[in-house]
Order: structure tokens, then C-alpha cells, then sequence
């Protein structure tokens, strides 16, 4: 069922807690609402959609309509040998998919486990943390067309799937609204741990069940990342930065101790943007309401009532200082609207 609310308050839509309006809040549980609403005109004018908001910031009112997914079923679609598909709709909070797929002895999330937001938007910037990422998971996302009114399903293969980016953010923003991700998981064991101290946290937590990782993940995460409610926040405001590879060895010439990732693209490497960050000396520093988060440098927090131009201000010193003294841009990872 669609449902309208106009003049809405966004403040508890977005983690950064950005008080912002927009003109109409309008929630939809499925395919047939999105029908009713392309029927009445919606798409000819101003959209958007917002689920979790935890990637998102306001810069401005927000004058037009946000839609918003209700739908919130888990359904078992197929058993294959140990291939089991999830059929999951977009307003299913991530954690609780992840939290459903241990419960019933499905691998392939654990490592996501904490991620904030919504199913509907981890295929957009293919969600990623602690050596997985969304895209092993997905096998198709459903999809309305803005254009045709109508269902369309994109299989995983035509999704675009690389580091924190999908089709969904380039060709098709703005032109499909998804409604629920096809997930295909494992029910044979298949654990993870090569990441960081992840290994050594589920080993004292018992061993590599699947319990223990989504466990240590989510004492992981908790350890280094804000809590929203308590300080505002969209997890990395960057993305980490990916240079030719002749950038990156002049820099490691330089600086030795600078952490060098595999980029997956032939030619290419990535750079830690919270190393660069807190290597000018942004860590845990101030900017008017706003400040560099002091446990985790990519993150950028409102220190309480910081409006969405107070935190680009802050993103643009940030980015001003890195380039300056490492030639490095970065790219924002967030949303801004
Ligand atoms: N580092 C610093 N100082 C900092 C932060 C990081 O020196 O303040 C160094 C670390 O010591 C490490 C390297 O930079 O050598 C990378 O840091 P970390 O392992 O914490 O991961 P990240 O690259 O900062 C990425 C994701 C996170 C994800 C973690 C864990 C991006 C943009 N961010 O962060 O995702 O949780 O890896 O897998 O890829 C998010 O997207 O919101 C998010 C939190």
C-alpha cells in the first residue's frame, strides 16, 4: 500500500542526522504500488529513494518526493545441493538478513554483518567489508523501470558489480527503483578470515562458525565506527582512492609504511584513504560542529546540530590537505544530495 506524508522531517531518515524537509515521504511494499504511483505522474517529477540513509547527506530541503521500501519478507525460493536461494525485499534492515542467514546455517553474509542500511540499497555501491562484498552473494536485484512502469530483473552478470559501485549508481540512477535482491547462499561452510585481526577475534570467540564471525565482524566494526544514535555519521564518507600503479609505487618509495591493496583492475592499486587522512593529521580533528572521527580517520562525524554544507566543508579541507601533500583526490563514497 502507498503511503504519503507530506513536509516530513528527515532528521531521523539519515545517520548523519541532518534536519532537513522533503516535500512527500512515500512509502511502498511492492511492485504493484510503484505501478500505482508511475500511473499518477511520480516519475515525471522530482525522486529520490531513501531506506536505511546510512550513505546518504542533505545538503538542502529536499523538494521533491523520496520513496521509501516497506516491503520486509525473507522468502526461501530454492535448495540446490548446498546453493540455497534468498528472494529478500528492499526494506529488510541488512543486519537482519545477515542475522537470518546464520540463523539458518547459510555462509556468504557473515562478513557484512553491522553493515547499516537497507537490502534494497547494498547492490547500489555494492556494499563491502572484511575481505566480502554484496556482489558474491547477489544473483539477480529486482527492479521497477521508471521509463516502461514496468519489472525488470537485472541478473548479477549485468549489474556491473566493482569496488563500491553497481550499474545502479551510474546508467540506471535514477531510472529503476529496486524492490528485492536475489541472493544465492551456501550451507557448507566457507569462512573468511583473511582480513586484518579477524582470524585471531573468531578463534578466541570458538572457532570459524558462523556465529563467531558475524560476532567478531560486529565487535569489529562496533570498535572503530560511530554509533549513529550517538554521533551522526555515514560509515567512510570516502572511497578508497584507486591510482596507476606508478603513482603508488612512488608513493610507497616515500612513505614505506603506507598500507597498498590489489586494486582487482589490471594497471591499478588502491590507497588507504583513512591512512592519507590521518597521516595529515585529520584524526580525531575539529571543524566547527563537525569532526574527523578520532577511532577511524574515513569517517566524518556531526558533532550535534552540523548542517549537510558544515560537512562538506569539512570533506573539502580534508580533501584539500590529502591532494596537497600526497597529489591524491578523493572521491566521496556517500551520496550528496
Ligand atoms: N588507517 C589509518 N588511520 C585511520 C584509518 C585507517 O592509518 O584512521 C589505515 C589502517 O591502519 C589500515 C588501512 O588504513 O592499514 C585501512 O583501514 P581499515 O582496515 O580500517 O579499512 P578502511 O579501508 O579504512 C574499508 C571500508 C569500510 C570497511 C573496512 C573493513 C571503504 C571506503 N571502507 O575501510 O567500509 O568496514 O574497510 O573492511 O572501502 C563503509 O563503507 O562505510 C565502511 C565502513
Amino acid at each position: 500500500m502507498v503511503e504519503k506524508r507530506f513536509g516530513v522531517s528527515l532528521k531521523d531518515y539519515n545517520t548523519f542526522g541532518i534536519d532537513v524537509r522533503c516535500d512527500c515521504l512515500c512509502g511502498f511494499s511492492s511492485i504493484d504500488d510503484l505501478r500505482e504511483l508511475h500511473a499518477g505522474g511520480l516519475f515525471g517529477s522530482r525522486w529520490g529513494v531513501i531506506s536505511g540513509g546510512s550513505n546518504i547527506l542533505f545538503t538542502g530541503d529536499y523538494r521533491g518526493t523520496l520513496l521509501h521500501p516497506r516491503g520486509d519478507r525473507i522468502t526461501e525460493t530454492s535448495r540446490e545441493g548446498d546453493r540455497v536461494r534468498l528472494h529478500v525485499e528492499a526494506g529488510v534492515v541488512w543486519n537482519d538478513f545477515v542475522d537470518y542467514c546464520v540463523a539458518h546455517g547459510l555462509w556468504g553474509a557473515e562478513n557484512l554483518a553491522y553493515i547499516p542500511g537497507y537490502v534494497g540499497a547494498s547492490p547500489v555501491q555494492n556494499i563491502g567489508a572484511y575481505g566480502a562484498e554484496a556482489a558474491d552473494i547477489i544473483e539477480s536485484v529486482e527492479t521497477f523501470s521508471t521509463d516502461t512502469g514496468t519489472r525488470l530483473v537485472m541478473a548479477r552478470e549485468h549489474c556491473a558489480f566493482s569496488y563500491r559501485t553497481s550499474v545502479f549508481k551510474t546508467v540506471l540512477r535514477g531510472k529503476v527503483v529496486i524492490t528485492a535482491v536475489d541472493f544465492v547462499l551456501s550451507a557448507t561452510p566457507s569462512p573468511k578470515l583473511g582480513y586484518g585481526d579477524l582470524r585471531d577475534r573468531v578463534v578466541s570467540l570458538g572457532g570459524p562458525s558462523l556465529g563467531a564471525i558475524r560476532d567478531a565482524v560486529t565487535a569489529i566494526r562496533k570498535a572503530k565506527l560511530p554509533e549513529p544514535a550517538e554521533l551522526g555519521n555515514a560509515g567512510s564518507f570516502f572511497k578508497n582512492p584507486v591510482v596507476e600503479d606508478a603513482v603508488a609505487s612512488e608513493l610507497k618509495k616515500e612513505y614505506p609504511d603506507m598500507p597498498l591493496y590489489p586494486s582487482g583492475q589490471a594497471g591499478y592499486s588502491k590507497l588507504a584513504a583513512g591512512w592519507l587522512i590521518d597521516r595529515c593529521g585529520w584524526k580525531g580533528r575539529r571543524l566547527g560542529p563537525t569532526a574527523v572521527h578520532d577511532r577511524q580517520a574515513l569517517v566524518l562525524v556531526n558533532l550535534g546540530g552540523a548542517s549537510g554544507r558544515d560537512i562538506l566543508d569539512l570533506a573539502a579541507a580534508v580533501s584539500r590537505d590529502v591532494e596537497e601533500r600526497f597529489g591524491v583526490a578523493l572521491e566521496s563514497e556517500v551520496n550528496i544530495l
